[in-house]
């Protein structure tokens, strides 16, 4: 079954090509980074404007690169949400226009469920269920009992701030450029991560929960004097390096920890990671330094950012289990729970 991908809840046009749920036939990302870095973050009217330009190029560079045409695709999967409205519903009319004039059926996925897929995507071998999703990206950060593909348990999440988020606004505190997550991390590696003693929040009563807010604001308390927070301070270089080495550090430990802790609990053996702060071989290595014993499925490169290859291959595995198209009634939803099939 050949399944054609969209994906375009944030600053990402993508449109994927993917074969039997795995087999990755091209993988296209029209990223907004450099539209979006003069305003230090994402701004959602231009990310549509931009997906409008980009969405029917991309879809047609998808399917060059296959080598195939539409007419020969199966099904159509976009993800309808969690996302940015505005978005959201480009991909998904554009994916309903295709689906109407194909009669093809369609799907709508759930992204940050597609984001744990990616890593079984990546994973030659097949999965042993059950087992832990760890979703680390710039809009979530959760921790889900995974029982199998389809069947969800949220048994964490953050209370504010997803870590991404909190890398993203750190970086915009020391001047970088964003997404800052990438800046931090190389800048970190020169820096000394016992130089400030950050340390993430912890939720009273929900040890699984995360909170990031609290590190941010003592990331600025170390830039700046609280009582003259609005003038500019000039940072030397050594203190920007010691204060990214330090801020990832507890972010990254404060994961590990809970994330351990999470295993532990539910007594599982395998850790599923997803989102693009995935990318960060520091939290690799941590993860891999605390406890060797556990299996880890990463993402691989190409999958752990914002894609299509993500939606298609998770396309493939929902469509069987609910076994008719979605209906062309299905809205965007900006905010969402990951669903499970019997719900
Ligand atoms: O999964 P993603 O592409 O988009 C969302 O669904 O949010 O993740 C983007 C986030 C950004 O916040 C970015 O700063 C972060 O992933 N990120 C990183 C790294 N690379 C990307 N954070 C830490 N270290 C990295 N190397
Ligand atoms: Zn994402």
């Amino acid at each position: 079954m050949l399944v054609l991908g969209i994906e375009s809840t944030c600053d990402e046009t993508a449109c994927a090509i993917v074969r039997h749920g795995k087999d990755i036939l091209s993988n296209v990302v029209a990223s907004q980074i450099d539209l979006h870095k003069e305003y230090g973050g994402v701004v959602p009217e231009l990310a549509c404007r931009r997906h409008i330009d980009l969405i029917i190029p991309v879809i047609d560079q998808a399917l060059n690169q296959a080598k195939l045409t539409l007419k020969q695709i199966d099904l159509i999967a976009v993800a309808n949400g969690p996302g940015l409205i505005g978005a959201l519903l480009i991909g998904l009319n554009t994916a309903k226009a295709l689906a109407l004039a194909l009669r093809k059926p369609f799907i709508g996925i759930n992204h940050v469920e597609a984001h744990l897929y990616a890593a079984i995507m990546s994973h030659p071998q097949d999965v042993q269920f059950p087992c832990l999703g760890v979703v680390l990206s710039g809009g979530h950060t959760a921790l889900v009992l995974i029982k199998q593909i389809g069947q969800y348990e949220l048994i964490g999440q953050t209370v504010d701030d997803a870590v991404g988020e909190a890398f993203d606004k750190v970086a915009k505190m020391l001047n970088l450029p964003y997404p800052g997550g990438p800046e931090i991390e190389n800048l970190a590696k020169h820096g000394r991560s016992v130089k400030f003693n950050f340390k993430a929040g912890q939720v009273k009563g929900r040890p699984l929960d995360f909170s990031f807010s609290g590190l941010k604001t003592a990331v600025l308390y170390a830039i700046k004097d609280p009582k003259a927070l609005k003038e500019t301070v000039l940072l030397s270089s050594e203190m920007t390096q010691d204060i990214a080495a330090s801020f990832q550090e507890a972010a990254c430990s404060d994961i590990v920890k809970k994330s351990l802790l999470a295993a532990k609990q539910y007594g599982v053996n395998t850790l599923l990671f997803g989102g693009g702060v995935t990318n960060n071989c520091y939290l690799r290595k941590l993860f891999s330094v605390t406890n060797s014993n556990l299996n880890y499925i990463w993402p691989s490169a190409g999958l752990s950012l914002d894609n299509a290859a993500m939606i298609a291959g998770l396309g493939y595995y929902r469509y069987q289990l609910q076994n008719k198209s979605d209906s062309m009634d299905l809205e965007p939803l900006t905010r969402t729970p990951l669903q499970s099939v019997e719900e």
